[in-house]
């Protein structure tokens, strides 16, 4: 399934969230205003606003704080992106060339920084301290989590520092995307709990996801460039698994040291894991999680979003894109 079908019922309100997004840069320098038009216009899965959209409309939540807030994460989102692409030196996002491949270093850190202010000024306009706090708290797991990953991270094979570094860059918003809803329709604690550990579940699984298409995806679908985590020393689920099951591979061994690879080697073990079972094991991971995530709504009400945040939960583990 596409995101288009999938988000068919909220396709209005989805709508309304892009005009919130564009409304915060009039006024300013005209390039900002065409650099994010080129972003929205690009295209972009907008998971992270459904989740706040269908689990805000699943409890009620009040519409315009709803749709101001699901603006709040996509921008900032849409911030963390101008500024990963940066600093991983990527030429290519939604399928066209980023910030960073046409302008200079300066305008697009400016650029980014720009943008979270823009995020950080809708998520104070829901009127909710509370969200504010979750909102700003996001933000630093995610820099953190990008910090922790840029200085310390690289070339380590360790499981339990994995799920770390994928909570802190994904599952933090995916999280924050479903609990902040959950905080604007004023839910009960239990409920709230249970929404949050929706949003963690399916956080976890995506991240997952990306982080098999990196070795599986075909770069005119997924609209960036593949092969680049292992390239730039980022250990991932599969190479984990990969190393784990062989653990007297030369390449194998000098990972397991934390040295990093030449690119003859990264090559190598590149193609091994795509055909390894090392994928299938990750992508049943990523179900589990997904699985965990449906069985959190299971005291929710039978209405239609419902069934549409567990079409979600689904699409995330089977996407190509
Ligand atoms: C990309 O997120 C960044 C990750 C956390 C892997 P998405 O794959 O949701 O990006 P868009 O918004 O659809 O382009
Ligand atoms: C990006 O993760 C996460 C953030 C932007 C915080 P990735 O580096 O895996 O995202 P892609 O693969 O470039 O989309
Ligand atoms: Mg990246
Ligand atoms: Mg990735």
């Amino acid at each position: 399934m596409k995101t288009a079908a999938l988000f068919h019922f909220i396709q209005d309100d989805l709508l309304q969230v892009e005009d919130r997004i564009r409304a915060q840069v009039s006024g300013y320098h005209p390039d900002i205003k065409i650099a994010l038009e080129l972003i929205l216009a690009a295209g972009g899965k907008r998971i992270r606003p459904a989740v706040t959209l269908l689990v805000g409309k699943l409890i009620s939540a009040p519409h315009e704080r709803l749709v101001t807030m699901a603006a709040a994460i996509e921008l900032l989102h849409t911030a963390t992106l101008v500024h990963d692409d940066l600093i991983d030196g990527s030429l290519l996002r939604r399928g066209i060339p980023t910030l960073n491949s046409r302008w200079s270093t300066s305008a697009t850190i400016l650029t980014g920084d720009f943008l979270f202010a823009c995020a950080a000024r809708l998520a104070s306009q829901t009127d909710s301290v509370p969200v504010i706090d979750l909102f700003s708290k996001t933000l630093t797991i995610i820099c953190n989590g990008e910090i922790t990953q840029l200085l310390s991270g690289r070339c380590q094979v360790n499981r339990k520092e994995y799920y770390e570094r994928i909570y802190a860059k994904t599952a933090s918003l995916f999280e924050t995307s479903a609990c902040s809803a959950a905080m604007i329709a004023t839910a009960s604690d239990s409920c709230t709990e249970s929404l949050r550990q929706y949003g963690y579940e399916i956080g976890m699984a995506f991240q997952i996801m990306d982080d098999i298409l990196d070795f599986t995806g075909q770069q005119a679908t997924v609209g960036k460039p593949i092969g680049g985590d292992l390239r730039q020393g980022l250990v991932t689920l599969p190479t984990i698994y990969y190393v784990e099951q062989h653990a007297d591979n030369p390449t194998a061994i000098k990972l397991l040291k934390g040295e990093c690879l030449s690119e003859n080697e990264t090559a190598t073990l590149i193609e091994a894991i795509r055909s390894s079972n090392s994928i299938k094991q990750s992508q049943i991971e990523a179900s589990e999680s997904a699985q965990k995530a449906i069985l959190c709504l299971r005291d929710q009400p039978a209405v239609p979003e419902r069934k549409q945040l567990i079409d979600l939960a689904q699409y995330i583990v089977d996407r190509d894109t």
